[in-house]
């Protein structure tokens, strides 16, 4: 084992083969889903862990009850008094900041039967999309929400951003209606799992009443 070069307490935390904290963006996810980087430094490559500490409190909690804190959090905001477009645009900031690889979120509000943008993380180009367009509008009109690994083997697909690679949209419904849904681009291939999907799902079900207020407001 390697000596803890700093006092991170995360790293101590994390176990034997972390040897370093690391503040940046140099890092690459691991098959288990956790973030490391790779460093060479006098001698074998060890591993480093971006010195972000809530990101890493949360992908060290990812196997113990991320959902759970998560859920709990978005349900403590949809009970505040706060008005839906603040619950919404602080939602989706702790779910995006919760996964590293996702690189926008947001959430469209199923208005007049077209998706209208709503709550996001950075202001994106399609604002409006119609039922049956690129992946967000294929998602309603299917009734199916989405995992596309790879965003350039769609046909239809609507660009937000050159950088996207991949993308999950997962729809919400309240009273049996579609009222939005969850959109969310990665700039890596393959970045969604179906237990992003669940997850995703779940807070789906949370923030319903407040994404059908916002549409209907
Ligand atoms: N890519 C989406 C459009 C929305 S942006 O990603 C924000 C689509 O194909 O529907």
């Amino acid at each position: 084992m390697h000596r803890l070069p700093t006092q991170c307490p995360q790293a101590r935390r994390a176990g034997e083969s972390l040897v370093a904290c690391f503040t940046g963006t140099y890092a690459s996810r691991m098959p288990d889903r956790t973030w490391a980087g790779h460093l060479n430094y006098r001698g074998p490559p060890v591993i480093i862990w971006l010195h972000d500490h809530r990101r890493v409190e949360r992908q060290m909690s990812e196997k113990t009850g991320l959902s759970q804190d998560l859920k709990a959090e978005v349900e403590g905001l949809v009970a505040s008094d706060a008005p839906d477009e603040e619950v919404l645009n602080e939602a989706v900031r702790r779910v995006h900041d919760a996964h590293p690889l996702w690189d926008w979120s947001g959430i469209y509000l199923m208005k007049g039967g077209v998706l209208v943008l709503g709550p996001r993380t950075a202001p994106a180009d399609h604002d409006r999309i119609e039922v049956g367009d690129g992946v967000c509008g294929t998602a309603v009109s299917e009734d199916k929400n989405q995992v596309v690994e790879d965003v350039r083997e769609v046909e239809n697909y609507l660009a937000c951003s050159i950088h996207t690679r991949s993308e999950i949209v997962v729809l919400i419904r309240h009273e049996g209606e579609i009222v939005g849904e969850f959109d969310i681009d990665s700039d890596t291939v393959g970045a969604f799992s179906s237990a992003d999907e669940a997850l995703l799902e779940e807070l789906g079900e949370v923030i319903a009443p407040r994404v059908a207020s916002l549409a209907g407001a």
